[in-house]
C-alpha cells in the first residue's frame, strides 16, 4: 500500500498517477484509487471528522483487502487524522506512508482547484488547513517536500522505495 497524504495541493494526485503508470509499464498488479474519485462516487459524504474518518476506514478497508491479494495500491487522500492513517496500516502488512510535505502557503498559492480561496472567503466549511486541522505524519517511510524536488525525483523516490521491497 502507496498512501499518499498532504495538503490539498500539495501534489498526491500529480505524483500518485505517474507512479501509478510507471508501475503498470513495468507490469505490476496496480490499482490507483483516489479521494476525489471516491466522493464523487459517494457525493453526500461529508467533510465533518467522524464522516471522513468514516470514510477512510471503509475505504482503507476495502484496498487492504486488495493488497492481501498481492495487489500495489496507490491510494491518494488527504487523510487528515493520523488515527485514519494508523487504522489502515494496522489492516496491511505493508504500509507506506508518503507524506507530501508542501507547505500550506505553497498550496495556497498554487491553490489549483481554487478551494482556497473559497475557503477563505467562508464559502467552504472544514477545509483542510484552513478552518480543519491536518496532523502531519510523525514517522512516514518517505517524505516528500514539492518545493525542493521536481515531479520526476518525487516520483523516482517512491518507485525507489517500492523496489525496494520488489
Ligand atoms: N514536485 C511536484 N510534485 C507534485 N506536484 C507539483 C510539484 N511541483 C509542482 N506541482 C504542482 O502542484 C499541484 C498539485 O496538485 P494535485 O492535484 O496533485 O494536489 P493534491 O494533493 O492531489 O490535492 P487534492 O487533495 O486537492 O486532490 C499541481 O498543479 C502540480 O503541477
Ligand atoms: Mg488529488
Amino acid at each position: 500500500m502507496l498512501w499518499f497524504t498532504g495538503l490539498s495541493g500539495s501534489g498526491k494526485s500529480t505524483i500518485a498517477t505517474r507512479v501509478h503508470e510507471e508501475l503498470e509499464k513495468r507490469g505490476v498488479n496496480v490499482e490507483y484509487i483516489d479521494g476525489d474519485a471516491l466522493r464523487e462516487v459517494f457525493p453526500s459524504t461529508g467533510f465533518t471528522r467522524s464522516e471522513r474518518e468514516e470514510h477512510l476506514r471503509r475505504t482503507g478497508y476495502m484496498a487492504s483487502r486488495l493488497a492481501a491479494h498481492g495487489v500495489t495500491v496507490v491510494a491518494s487522500f488527504v487523510s487528515p487524522y493520523r488515527e485514519s492513517r494508523e487504522f489502515i496500516r494496522r489492516l496491511c502488512g505493508e504500509f507506506v506512508e508518503i507524506y507530501v510535505a508542501t507547505p500550506l502557503e505553497e498550496c495556497e498559492r498554487r491553490d489549483v482547484k481554487g478551494l482556497y480561496a473559497r475557503a477563505r472567503r467562508g464559502e467552504i466549511k472544514n477545509f483542510t488547513g484552513i478552518d480543519d486541522p491536518y496532523e502531519a505524519p510523525e514517522n512516514p517511510e518517505l517524505t516528500l517536500d514539492t518545493r525542493a524536488l521536481s515531479v520526476d525525483q518525487c516520483v523516482d523516490r517512491v518507485l525507489e522505495r517500492h523496489g525496494a521491497r520488489h
